[in-house]
């Protein structure tokens, strides 16, 4: 279904995530949501800062994320299918693989206006913007992500800690090091 209002595409995500094959589902109403870049951005609400929750219920959350230039934030998990998709700019997703309780880089995606990734519940990774201009993505996660307990890692690695927005924000560097 393209991009017709922002509330129609989060009733389209509520069906979705409630299919046999959620993950699959949402990133179906994702890849058709985002065809079209530009009519997405031109609908967003206004919002100050790097985040705003659109809506969250115990089925589906859904952010529209503004990344800053040159800005990358630290390692996380969600604990829940997460499926992204980039209107605006790009979105470098860091992939890290579990040690323990610490993390190590594995492997990195780079998404641009239009393109979709799904990252499986038990993922980590790292998102940032490497470019001069904010970016802008639609960011769904499969349950209530607002109220979920999830665990964070600083730049550099370390010991897993719970995840909190102020030690998320505490742990964002330049891109650029
Ligand atoms: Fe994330």
């Amino acid at each position: 279904m393209a991009w017709t209002s922002m509330d129609t595409f989060v009733d389209a995500c509520r069906t979705a995530a409630t299919s046999a094959d959620p993950a699959e589902a949402v990133r179906a109403v994702m890849i058709e949501a985002v065809a079209d870049p530009a009519r997405v951005v031109a609908d967003l609400p206004d919002f100050e800062g790097e985040d705003v929750v659109v809506a969250h219920d115990d089925a589906v959350a859904v952010y529209v994320v503004r990344q800053s230039p040159d800005t990358a934030g630290p390692p996380h998990d969600h604990r829940m299918t997460a499926v992204v998709g980039m209107i605006e700019g790009v979105e470098i997703h860091r992939l890290f693989r579990r040690q323990g309780e610490r993390v190590a880089f594995d492997r990195e995606a780079r998404i641009g206006p239009g393109e979709v990734i799904v990252l499986g519940p038990d993922e980590v990774h790292a998102i940032a913007n490497p470019d001069r201009h904010p970016s802008l993505g639609l960011h769904v996660y499969l349950g209530d992500i607002v109220t979920g307990e999830r665990a964070l890692w600083a730049p550099d690695g370390g010991e897993q800690q719970p995840f909190t927005v102020e030690a998320y924000d505490r742990y964002v560097t330049r891109y650029g090091g």
